[in-house]
């Protein structure tokens, strides 16, 4: 395996995918406990990240020294290549004209960092961007590659297998940066390419074997992928030790609990506590008003209570399933040490684990989305499933500003219903990231036939986005909106005017609450 000691660049998540993306297993860990990580995972070579922070002020973050005497090869990229640079007696200087975005290196003499990919003499583009440089290179380092502003794009000192690269090799915009990981990953550290879904699979059923023993597990299963797939995986480790409550509080989209009900009983028969409480959730929601946050702590509160309950009925469980992911468990490295803006509270739904004292079985905390979907596809999950937009934990409650009432539930799933049908239909659901309609608490007026009518705006949200962090509208074109909003006027009772949402992430949030 490979450890990434992560300095706090906004990218480090990418070295990650990358490495994976060759079949190699790793790990990020950041800077603060790398040490502990090394000794852990006895990794076969060491990946330093880039950061935000600057060698030449002295107090910035370093790699263990350990790192550096363990006789494996070692690559730093960016402030990783700056204080790798430091820790082995170079000079590092801040100030010089930075390079930001595209340049392009040339190379000087061969590295086994980029043998068979780049050539002497060769000029190619390269992602950029830092403020400070190397001046001075520790011993037995030379330099491999140049750039206009970087005389040390590329150094290395081959006899003791340590590289560094001032530019990025993880992002998309260095074009054969993922050349340049797999010679580091495969040929420099020798790490066999053979990590796979399926290994896996195997790996983790053992695991799950081991820490549960005879105990008993109990699993909340949301609707969404993540938990689905845990649920699957903790199953055919420990068969009926497993009992999964599936919380339905009548927020869900068109038929969408039916399914999963469906999906579980008769296609898994894995045993599945359906508790079927609409009533209690559209009760205490009907208390909150408008406020958003309201809606969502209410509902994030009933969630708990409503499982907690479930689970004193079965007589307790040793263990709470999880579908927690890589991205949730990555400590992220703070600079500002400031807390971050509360701008929705997401993760409304989690809060069990301090709630219910149970030991947490979190099978997926090692895999990124994408990669969770792969592993739905080899536990048989049907493509519907797996290939799913996401979906909030508080449901269609934030697609319905103001009021929540079970009638405008109701229009608002038959108005997404069709909305969805549209998208697969033109063969955009994959292309898309989340799609989803929103009803309005206006009403406007329109006419149908020889009627006047009063009736919801109906508004059409599509994005594209890679985490959800940021996101672009999707644009679509003018046909498919037209079509679209014709069969939801038409079909939906309740709504006589659709509108289209063209806001992207950031300013926008994707959701409407
Ligand atoms: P926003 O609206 O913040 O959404 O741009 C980003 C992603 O998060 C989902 N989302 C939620 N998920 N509980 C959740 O489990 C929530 O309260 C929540 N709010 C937003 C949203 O669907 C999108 O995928």
């Amino acid at each position: 395996s490979i450890l990434i000691i992560d300095f706090g660049s906004q990218v480090t998540q990418l070295i990650a995918r990358r490495v994976r993306e060759i079949g190699v297993y790793c790990e990020i860990a950041p800077f603060q406990s790398a040490s502990d990580a090394f000794q852990r995972l006895k990794p076969k070579g060491v990946i330093f990240s880039g950061g935000p922070a600057s060698v030449p002020d002295g107090n910035s973050p370093r790699a263990p020294q350990e790192v550096f005497s363990a006789g494996l090869p070692l690559l730093g990229i960016c402030y990783g290549q700056q204080t790798m640079a430091h820790q082995l007696g170079g000079t590092v200087e801040g100030g010089h004209a930075a390079e930001f975005g595209r340049a392009d290196v040339e190379i000087v003499t061969p590295s086994a960092l980029f043998a068979g990919v780049w050539e002497e003499g060769g000029r190619y583009p390269v992602w950029m961007s830092h403020g400070d440089r190397v001046t001075q290179l520790p011993a037995g380092f030379t330099v491999k590659a140049t750039s206009e502003n970087a005389p040390y794009a590329v150094a290395s000192d081959e006899e003791r297998r340590f590289y560094s690269t001032m530019f990025h090799p993880e992002v998309v915009h260095t074009p054969d940066g993922a050349r340049l990981l797999r010679n580091f990953v495969v040929d420099i550290c020798g790490c066999k390419p053979d990590w796979s879904m399926s290994a896996y699979r195997a790996e983790m059923i053992k695991k799950i074997r081991d820490q549960v023993g005879t105990g008993r597990v109990i699993c909340g299963l949301s609707g969404g992928v993540d938990s689905a797939v845990a649920a699957v995986l903790i199953h055919e480790a420990i068969g009926d030790q497993l009992t999964c409550v599936f919380v339905d509080h009548g927020l869900m989209r068109m038929n969408e609990a039916d399914e999963v009900v469906r999906l579980f009983r008769d296609h898994y028969n894995i045993p599945l506590v359906h508790v079927e409480a609409e009533e209690l959730f559209l009760a205490e929601l009907a208390k909150c008003g408008a406020d958003p946050e309201a809606k969502r702590k209410t509902i994030g509160r009933l969630f708990i209570d409503v499982f907690d309950a479930e689970a004193a009925k079965l007589g307790g469980a040793d263990f709470l399933a999880q579908g927690t992911l890589y991205p949730d468990v990555i400590e992220s490295v703070s600079f500002s040490g400031g807390p971050s803006v509360t701008i929705k509270s997401h993760h409304n739904v989690g809060g069990l684990p301090e709630r219910m004292k149970m030991k947490l079985v979190e099978p997926l905390r090692e895999l990124f989305k994408d990669e969770v979907r792969v592993l739905g596809r080899e536990l048989g999950l049907p493509e519907a499933f797996v290939g799913r937009h996401p979906f909030p934990g508080p449901g269609l409650a934030i697609r319905c500003p103001g009021e929540i009432t079970k009638e405008k539930l109701d229009i608002l799933r038959k108005a997404d219903a069709i909305y969805l049908e549209e998208i697969r239909k033109a063969g955009l659901y994959d292309v898309i990231w989340q799609a989803f309609a929103v009803l309005l608490p206006v009403r406007t007026v329109g006419v149908m036939g020889d009627y006047r009518t009063y009736d919801h705006v109906c508004a059409l949200r599509a994005v594209t986005s890679v985490d959800g962090m940021t996101a672009d509208f999707y644009p679509y074109d003018m046909a498919f909106l037209g079509r679209t909003a014709t069969r939801i006027i038409n079909e939906v009772k309740g709504i006589n005017r659709v509108v289209y949402d063209v806001t992207s992430k950031p300013p926008g949030t994707i959701e409407w609450e």
